[in-house]
């Protein structure tokens, strides 16, 4: 693997489900593999999970680690080419990116949609310029339209949970006081169409998201409808993808929020999330402290999945 940005990277997923199991059976197994190679972390936005598991598949390869949050301690990047840079931007991300790739082997980029420019983020402007500029092998670590590491651990934790062979499994947009991008929800939808489960999603009318991550998915505007016999709840918020609202908020109806009366029309259904969540918003306290919520095994399974990538990219150095 040379690079990792959406489920085609990954290859045939049922090789990638028996490479991540071995991953998880033998953490330690593959050390030499990373042994004087440099891993370099860029953060362009806050994390929790993906810094840290991340960093703890790197350090479980025999990796060393360097981790950089741009926006504490490193100079502002000016990102756009043409510009005058006689404002707050000393450096430009035109110099800044091939001199972080003579410090490392591989790089892994964070770096969130901006609502700023659609065009800007449904190109992926600024983790596309790394596989570009950078000279060295580049993954993810949520980019502005998909966060594949937190859906391939997504996909390992309902294969270990799901007690058919082809679950329900249903993304639901539940309420949020910010406007968030739609990466997650997009890359849980690409994972899922690449898999035979019946895959449903429901939001409120305005919150469609774009038909290349929606795929084959069943859209199912009445909630309850849509929870139906679900095997697994998977909740996210989103912004609006479609013009003229692209990024904006247009519900915060708490109708949408995960609560128990829902979660009891489905079938038994395992509750999802990324994290970090926003209780009472996204999902009650009584879903999410229920035995049927996995989201501290989801968020374990995190360095399942960053390890058996980084694995592949050393493979492949
Ligand atoms: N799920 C996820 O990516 O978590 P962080 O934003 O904390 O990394």
């Amino acid at each position: 693997m040379k690079h990792f940005t959406c489920v085609q990277d990954i290859g045939d997923l049922s090789s990638a489900l028996q490479k991540a199991k071995y991953t998880k059976e033998n953490p330690f197994s593959d050390q030499h593999l990373g042994k004087n190679k440099t891993l370099m972390l860029i953060f362009f936005n806050s994390s929790l999970r993906t810094r840290l598991s991340t960093q703890k598949a790197g350090i479980n390869l025999g990796m060393n680690v360097i981790v950089l949050d741009i926006n504490q301690g490193a100079w502002k990047l000016e990102t756009e080419r043409g510009v005058i840079m006689d404002g707050d931007k000393p450096e430009h991300i035109l110099e800044a990116i091939p001199v972080m790739g003579a410090y490392c082997d591989i790089i892994g980029v964070r770096s969130f949609a901006q609502f700023e420019n659609k065009s800007d983020d449904y190109n992926e402007l600024i983790i596309n310029q790394f596989i570009q500029y950078s000279g060295r092998p580049v993954f993810s670590m949520e980019a502005a339209t998909r966060h594949p590491l937190q859906s391939f651990a997504d996909l390992i934790t309902i294969e270990e949970f799901k007690k058919t062979a082809r679950p329900k499994v249903v993304l639901t947009w539940a309420p949020h006081p910010k406007a968030l991008p739609q990466a997650v929800p997009n890359s849980f939808a690409e994972w899922m169409n690449a898999t035979d489960y019946e895959f449903v999603i429901t939001h409120p009318e305005g919150y469609e998201l774009d038909d290349k991550f929606v795929g084959k998915a069943i859209v199912e505007y009445d909630k309850e409808k849509a929870y139906r016999d679900a095997d697994f709840i998977y909740a996210k918020n989103w912004a609006a993808y479609r013009d003229p609202n692209y990024g904006k908020i247009l519900s915060t109806d708490r109708s949408w929020t995960v609560d128990t009366p829902k979660m009891a029309l489905t079938n038994n259904a395992y509750f999802m999330h990324c994290l970090p969540v926003r209780r009472n918003m996204i999902v009650t306290d009584e879903v999410i402290e229920s035995p049927q919520s996995i989201v501290i095994p989801e968020a374990a399974n995190r360095v399942v999945s960053a390890q058996t990538v980084l694995k592949e990219i050393l493979l492949a150095l």
